[in-house]
């Protein structure tokens, strides 16, 4: 008879204390951030069809979500706004009484210790839906600069407590970090998306945020899915503008970029496990196909094991009450 194995891996598997003590990577609430929309001129939340369980908030109902949100444990907020009038210039982004600036100080009101993140990017604020200004049919990097430059000063003189530019126009980072630190008041950090990809995984974001491209496409300015060297050179001029965080997004598909990020750097990390991300697996669940509490965790502590420090997730609240339990 051939000798039987000394080594057997199943020993520490027999059960969940055993599991417990040998786990290799943990996912825990203060690691989240939840994204939130709010939109202008609405006095009731507005389901997102696409997005089941997220809704647009009216700024008079935020205070009670925010509520909710910082007593489930989770530290942090993205907003992303809707405003009720758009222009070619994107004007309400850098309105110091725009529907944003207004949720940032309404937020720090009602408590103080949640961390509020600030989406910095035009689309939403633009009638054509692009993330900087279009000149010839074509975005405009510098100037576009200059705006969201702005943009970030009014979420930062409202009480943000970190500012996450999104456009992905070259040298956003470093105008931000100019613009921030000539204020002289307590600047916050930059949390930079700083590997963003033209993902097909945004579609129902779109849908919440309102924010679709009225022509073309961002693959002029968000990077080609195909490139992981690309998103190293990314975050190497993110960090050395003066990012303090950087981001990949979208997660689930580019797991090797994180990892790859992770390794090459000493940043803290975040990943955006996305709009589309979140809607296939509510709509499998639904059609009870998959076990959404167990996937979703699954797929989180994927996104922790590739090398992300912290999340940002529409299963925030979900995962901090499963976490409880
Ligand atoms: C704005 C922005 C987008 C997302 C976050 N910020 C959409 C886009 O670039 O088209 C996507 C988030 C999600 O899909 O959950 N530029």
């Amino acid at each position: 008879m051939t000798k039987f194995p000394t080594v057997r891996l199943r020993r520490t598997r027999q059960n969940e204390k055993l599991r417990g003590l040998v786990r290799e990577t943990r996912l825990a609430v203060d690691q989240l951030i939840y994204p939130l929309f709010i939109a202008e001129g609405i006095h009731e939340p507005h389901e997102i069809a696409s997005m089941p369980g997220i809704v647009q908030w009216p700024l008079e109902q935020l205070g009670r979500e925010a509520e909710r949100i910082a007593s489930l444990g989770i530290p942090a907020v993205l907003l992303f706004g809707i405003p009720s009038e758009k222009d070619e210039v994107g004007s309400q982004a850098y309105n110091s009484r725009g529907i944003i600036q207004e949720a940032i100080r309404l937020l720090k009101s009602v408590n103080p210790e949640l961390l509020v993140i600030t989406d910095v990017c035009l689309c939403e604020y633009t009638s054509h839906g692009h993330c900087g200004l279009i000149h010839n049919g074509s975005v405009q990097n510098d100037t576009s600069l200059e705006l969201l430059a702005r943009m970030a000063l009014t979420h930062a003189e409202a009480g943000a407590d970190l500012v996450a530019p999104s456009d992905m126009m070259d040298g956003r980072v470093g105008a931000i970090r100019h613009v921030l630190d000539e204020q002289g008041f307590n600047p916050p950090p930059i949390m930079a998306y700083s590997a963003k990809f033209a993902s097909a995984f945004y579609g129902p974001f779109r849908e919440a945020a309102g924010s679709t491209p009225q022509f073309g496409d961002r693959r002029a300015y968000q990077m080609d899915p195909s490139n992981v060297r690309e998103a190293l050179r990314e975050v190497e001029l993110d960090i050395a503008e003066g990012a303090d965080i950087v981001m990949v997004k979208p997660a689930m598909a580019y797991m090797d970029v994180i990892r790859q990020v992770r390794e090459h750097y000493d940043l803290p990390v975040a990943a955006y496990n996305v709009s589309g991300e979140f809607a296939m697996i509510k709509a499998a669940a639904q059609n009870g196909w998959i076990d959404e509490r167990r996937v979703a965790m699954e797929v989180l502590t994927g996104i922790r094991r590739a090398g992300a420090d912290m999340i940002i997730t529409y299963f925030a609240p979900d995962v901090a009450g499963w976490l409880r339990e």
